[in-house]
């Protein structure tokens, strides 16, 4: 059997994950034949980590990805860039004759989506956008639940997601802290939960109306805190040297930190330990939505980026009866080296509370390693053989669009004070999703 050969472009901290299954579980059916970023550092580091275990990938610069593709020919592009750089690569990879493999979000606004939307039309190549939260044992778990009626026909949904002062504060140290570049949380991060949603209930946005604001992440945080004498990043400020920063961030602490971003950004000029106080940040920290969906389905959103554990609480209320579901992740900075977003199995739990009839607990199903276990299963759906999918786990570029639309509609509504938003009108072509069977 020939093997399925693989580039990847955007080669920090994301793309150890593919990196390693390529060259290492899936090495008999895969190859991977081309790494490529604008900061050649960080390529030279990524190419320099697989000869140490002695395989050799060439290098390219961005402004060479078309004679990367023409020169190494590959099956599929995996792209892992910042996010507002998706589109171009996935359109770009289809317009050379290769399928796409992205990371989430599939992309950031309604115009990049649109044109990625008409490439697919136009090349018919297949996009894949890795959503690693499905794969999590007990997130499929409440699926199944769900699509086996456990609470009848759902209405509504109070959905909560915390991000701490870990992981959460980090999005306000690097390239996620503008718009530009992310979408704002809630299409950079929320596109995993709305995306959950939409697969949970099997339906997608219809109308969004959103609130947000930036109230922590502010100068006057800092003021508050004693922290006045703050410079633009945590290297150069006297708060990290005298440890009088709870957010500092020691990018020489750790070898991952220092050789991905410390290392490597004289090439560029990426600051990974920005002040996560700095006044030029625009992306917001608390945000609430109400979503309306196709099905009819009403859901209230919240996110909130400065809270002192990381996790999820989502409450359904069904026809007959309701099931709550929590999770708990451990605290981690991304790209340091340490597994992301490890479930705490002591402090998740699901709850299934029947009309007329007691309440009991179901025991949750776990996985270990990054993503409370789900990196693991969805490298063996993307990269291993095709199985059986009864739960429709594989997202393309439906769910793809699905996920980021409401988010993407919170941002307008935001922007305009709180208008409601009809999701449907911002993007066209979107081809049919496949959320599975809808719980009765
Ligand atoms: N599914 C998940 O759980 C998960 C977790 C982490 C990151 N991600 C996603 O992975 C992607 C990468 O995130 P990361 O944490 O690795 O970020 P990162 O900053 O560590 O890496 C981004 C890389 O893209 C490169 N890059 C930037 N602009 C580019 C361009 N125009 N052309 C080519 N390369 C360019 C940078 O030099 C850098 O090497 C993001 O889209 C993020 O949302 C997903």
């Amino acid at each position: 059997m020939s093997k399925k050969r693989f580039v990847n472009v955007g080669t920090g901290g994301r793309c150890e994950m593919f990196i390693d299954a390529i060259t290492g579980a899936y090495k008999d059916s895969a190859e991977l034949v081309g790494l490529c970023d604008i900061n050649m550092g960080r390529a030279e580091l990524r190419q320099r980590q697989l000869k140490e275990k002695g395989i050799e990938v060439p290098i390219y610069h961005s402004d060479k990805f078309d004679q990367m593709v023409d020169e190494q020919k590959p099956d599929s592009v995996i792209v892992t860039t910042k996010d507002c750089f998706h589109h171009k690569y996935i359109c770009r990879a289809m317009e050379l004759g290769c399928d796409a493999i992205t990371e989430k979000p599939m992309t950031i606004d309604q115009d990049k989506c649109q044109q990625i939307v008409d490439t697919i039309n136009k090349t018919g190549k297949d996009l894949r956008v890795t959503f690693n939260y499905r794969y999590s044992p007990s997130h499929t778990q409440v699926k199944r639940l769900l699509r086996d009626g456990v609470i009848g026909k759902i209405l509504s949904v109070d959905f909560a997601w915390n991000l701490d002062v870990h992981h959460g504060a980090d999005y306000y140290r690097r390239w996620h802290r503008h718009k530009a570049n992310s979408g704002g949380l809630l299409v950079h991060k929320a596109t995993h939960h709305f995306d959950l949603l939409n697969w949970w209930i099997c339906s997608s946005p219809e109308t969004v109306v959103a609130l947000g604001r930036r109230a922590f992440y502010i100068p006057e945080t800092a003021d508050r805190l004693g922290l006045n004498k703050r410079t633009e990043r945590c290297r150069t400020c006297p708060h990290r040297q005298d440890g009088s920063c709870n957010f500092a961030l020691d990018l020489s602490s750790s070898k991952d930190l220092k050789e991905l971003y410390l290392d490597q950004e004289h090439h560029d000029g990426y600051f990974r330990d920005r002040c996560v106080f700095s006044p030029d940040i625009d992306i917001e920290d608390s945000m609430n939505l109400v979503v309306r969906y196709v099905s009819g389905v009403h859901m209230s959103y919240c996110l909130n980026s400065f809270l002192p554990w990381e996790g999820f609480r989502v409450m359904f209320n069904g026809t007959s009866g309701r099931l709550e579901y929590q999770g708990l992740e451990s605290p981690y900075i991304s790209g340091d080296g340490t597994v992301p977003g490890e479930r705490i199995e002591e402090k998740s739990h699901i709850h299934v509370y029947p009309q007329f009839a007691d309440p009991y607990n179901i025991e949750l199903e776990t996985g270990s390693g990054g993503h409370g276990g789900g990196d693991t299963r969805l490298l063996d759906d993307v990269l291993g053989e095709r199985r059986e999918d009864p739960l429709n786990h594989a997202a393309g570029v439906a769910e793809g669009c699905w996920s980021i639309l409401t988010g993407v509609s919170a941002n307008i509504s935001m922007a305009g004070g709180g208008q409601p938003v009809y999701t449907p009108g911002l993007v066209s072509g979107i081809p049919e999703a496949n959320f599975g069977e809808v719980p009765q």
